[in-house]
């Protein structure tokens, strides 16, 4: 939609945000620029409900700026957007209420906008946040800068997208605009790589651009390929990605703030990164296949989230990324159901089904986690299941997390950055329900009981110590919430970066 969007300063804008309360009047110095009733009129109309996404357009003559010699000329297009329900009304809300906002100078062009919202909200609550407030627009105006159009070419007329200047009224507001701008560029580097097909995005591909930003960011960078894999033991990788001519890898990233001391504890970040899933021999039916470029999107958000966690976020603590990345694909030396696998903690696992292919990658990364890293903390993220899409469907992340501290800290990051969790049930007969008559467990029990706690009862088989409650462990199912099938909010039809924002919330309350 938009070029890009920038904070800046100038005299005289082309465009003016504000805001209006359902249930009370415009803000003061709103109303002091409304000399000729235009904004009066146009908040008047029927059109215009007030409710959070409702939005009215009206013009006023430029103001002329104090101290010029000549009076302004022109008009200022001034946007008014539906704050909703003054009593009801969260910081966050603001993500989606001002999105209009944005998809409409994506047309007009408008190459300065004024946002002044802090008046409308100090209005109604002098200690709301304003900073959130700001960082949720800004979030808002940067997801719809993602270029989503990226892979069209020669064959379709592309409108320009125009580049803006924000000027932000309220110092909290734009300090949290500026944050809000810086988040949502990692998201969009996470939609990116969602986004680039599957013959272009290979692990290898990953690989390369986990190396880039490495180099941009001063993280430090390596992957596991070829015979390593052998030497590490990380069977899960080698299985999943025998069939397919793109090699599997395991990506690690590494953030270590300068002054960390040499046993600090790090955060790691998991990442399903399946460059594409036919199921493998258990090959997808009819159009289960479409759209399974985006069984890397747990990679892509952790990629994402090392970006906002190495540029804006900086923690004091390291952080190290694990990307398991693979193709599940067909050929003669496919894995198969009835192969039996021994991972590098001693348990066997039966395949029953090649397309419960992700948990054996993140098995290798959790055994490597546990073993390798003295880890404070561990999350993963993948889309495992489409039985997490049937429970919960595309508002709520499926969450699976025992430990009372670490569930806490990522409820209050689904708080901040608007990306939703439901906690699901662990109870050792789930984990029951994964044991095998001829190994430890199989990947998938045919019976099709709570599938998505399947999933996580499988992978608690290679968290150390789990029944132990050794190390804090959260495991994110995103399948239902990395894409959305329409324009809604601040994102267009796609992917959406879940996970991004949620890390770097989590990161920063630590
Ligand atoms: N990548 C899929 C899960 C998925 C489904 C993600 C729909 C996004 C949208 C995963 O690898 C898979 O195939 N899961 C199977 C597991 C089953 C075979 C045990 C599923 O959920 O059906
Ligand atoms: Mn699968
Ligand atoms: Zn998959």
């Amino acid at each position: 939609m938009l070029k890009s969007v920038t904070l800046g300063e100038f005299d005289a804008p082309n465009a003016l945000i504000v805001g209006k309360f359902q249930d009370s009047d415009l803000d003061k110095s709103t109303a002091k620029l409304d000399a000729n009733g235009a904004i009066a009129a146009a908040i008047a109309r029927p059109e215009f409900t007030g409710a959070s996404g409702s939005l009215v357009e009206a013009f006023i003559p430029t103001p002329t700026a104090k101290g010029a010699d000549k009076p302004a000329t022109g008009t200022v297009r001034v946007l008014v957007v539906g704050l909703g329900k003054a009593k009801a009304f969260k910081t966050g809300d603001l993500r989606s209420a001002i999105a209009p906002a944005a998809r409409r100078l994506a047309t007009t062009k408008d190459a300065k906008v004024q946002i002044n919202l802090a008046d409308a909200l100090g209005s109604i609550d002098a200690k709301l946040d304003l900073r959130h407030a700001g960082r949720s627009a800004g979030e808002a105006f940067g997801l719809l800068s993602w270029d989503h159009l990226a892979f069209k070419g020669k064959g379709t007329d592309k409108k320009d997208r125009p580049a803006i200047t924000v000027q932000a009224k309220g110092g909290q507001f734009a300090k949290g605009f500026e944050t809000g701008l810086a988040l949502a560029d990692a998201a969009n580097l996470c939609r990116t790589l969602s986004e680039t097909p599957p013959n272009i995005a290979t692990p290898a591909f990953m690989a390369e651009q986990a190396r880039k930003l490495g180099k941009h960011l001063g993280l430090k960078v390596t992957v596991i390929e070829g015979k390593d894999l052998e030497k590490e033991k990380l069977v899960g990788l080698i299985n999943v990605g025998k069939a397919s001519e793109n090699k599997p890898c395991m990506i690690r990233i590494e953030y270590r703030p300068d002054n960390a001391k040499k046993d600090a504890k790090p955060l790691v970040l998991i990442g399903k990164t399946m460059t594409y899933d036919t199921g493998g021999l258990s090959l997808k039916i009819n159009n289960g296949m479409v759209g399974m470029k985006r069984d890397k999107d747990g990679g892509c958000a952790v990629l994402g989230a090392m970006h906002a966690i190495a540029a804006t976020i900086k923690p004091k603590f390291p952080v190290v990324a694990l990307l398991c990345a693979a193709e599940n694909s067909i050929s003669d030396e496919a894995y198969r159901p009835d192969d039996v696998l021994t991972y590098r903690n001693g348990v066997t696992v039966e395949i029953t089904n090649t397309d419960a292919e992700g948990r054996l990658v993140l098995a290798d990364g959790l055994c490597w986690a546990c073993e390798k890293e003295s880890p404070r903390a561990i999350v993963d993220l993948a889309t495992l299941t489409g039985g997490v899409v049937v429970a919960l469907g595309s508002t709520y992340c499926g969450m699976f997390c025992d430990d009372d501290k670490l569930r806490a800290a990522v409820n209050s990051a689904a708080d901040s950055s608007g990306e939703r969790v439901w906690q699901l049930p662990m109870h050792s007969e789930y984990r029951d329900l994964m044991k095998s008559p001829i190994a430890d467990i199989l990947n998938s029990n045919p019976n099709r009981k709570a599938h998505p706690i399947q999933g996580a009862a499988f992978l608690s088989y290679f968290v150390d110590g789990y029944t132990e409650n050794k190390i804090p462990w959260c495991h994110l199912d995103i399948a239902g919430v990395h894409a959305t099938e329409s324009d809604s909010g601040p994102f267009v039809k796609g992917p959406t970066g879940w996970g991004v924002r949620l890390l770097a919330d989590l990161v920063d309350q630590m």
